[in-house]
């Protein structure tokens, strides 16, 4: 049987990172469910579909010939009918867009399907709002992650300083802001904790504190 953990939280609270390092130490095969969203956000950019038109946004998030790999380099990548996307993938205003198209329950059903085929192997650790809750509800151990809203619009800030980005922090924090209060309050498969979730708060941990965190829960709980 494949055992599934499920990493959600709000963006930034360090699930993405967190989740890929776990899915490397364990052997896993590893779902970034909000790549699904955002590659959704670049696919209908790219054919001009308005963001209101549900019917053809749901047949391209059925449709689109998506690829995750790493790169020989070990960097998590993605292709978009072969085109490597990763760059603006990563762009606060691919991750907004993505967070209106996730309200859409036609989109979030085509997803849902691609979501499920991940769980293949010995093992999948899969990150996003909705792992726990709606994908992968007898998911074997269930993980939310938070964190304050200032961390989180740090730490989004300075991965997108990394990447070349020009983003102010102020402006930053208030887009994490929107971003949370839609993920929270749609009707659709909203942010929140599983009932079974183990919370952590991760404002004052650093990503191998949180991933030893898991680790030692993985242990006690004798899941492998
Ligand atoms: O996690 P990430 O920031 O890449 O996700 C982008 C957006 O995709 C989120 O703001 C959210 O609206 C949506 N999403 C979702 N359900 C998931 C993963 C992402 O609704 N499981």
């Amino acid at each position: 049987m494949t055992k599934i953990i499920t990493i959600d939280g709000p963006s930034g609270s360090g699930k993405g990172t967190v989740s890929r390092l776990l899915a490397d130490k364990l052997g896993f095969h590893y779902l970034d469910s909000g790549a699904l969203y955002r590659v959704l956000s670049i696919a209908a950019t790219r054919r001009k579909v308005d963001t209101a038109n549900r019917t053809e946004l749901s047949l391209i998030a059925e449709h689109m010939d998506v690829m995750f790999k790493t790169s020989t380099q070990g960097n998590f990548e993605v292709l978009l009918e072969g085109e490597n996307v990763t760059r603006d993938l990563r762009m606060e205003t691919t991750g907004a867009r993505a967070s209106q198209l996730a309200a859409y329950p036609e989109v979030r059903d085509a997803l849902m399907k691609r979501q499920r085929l991940f769980a293949r192997g010995d093992g999948l650790v899969a990150d996003g709002r909705d792992m726990g809750t709606v994908v992968f509800p007898a998911a074997d151990l269930k993980i939310y992650l938070t964190a304050s809203i200032d961390e989180r619009a740090k730490r989004r800030y300075k991965e997108l300083i990394e990447k070349g980005e020009d983003v102010s922090l102020r402006a930053l924090e208030d887009q994490v802001r929107a971003r949370d209060e839609r993920d929270t309050k749609r009707e659709v498969s909203p942010l929140v904790a599983a009932e079974d979730a183990i919370e952590l708060d991760t404002s004052d941990m650093s990503v191998l504190e949180v991933l030893d965190t898991v680790l030692h829960i993985i242990d006690f709980k004798r899941l492998l």
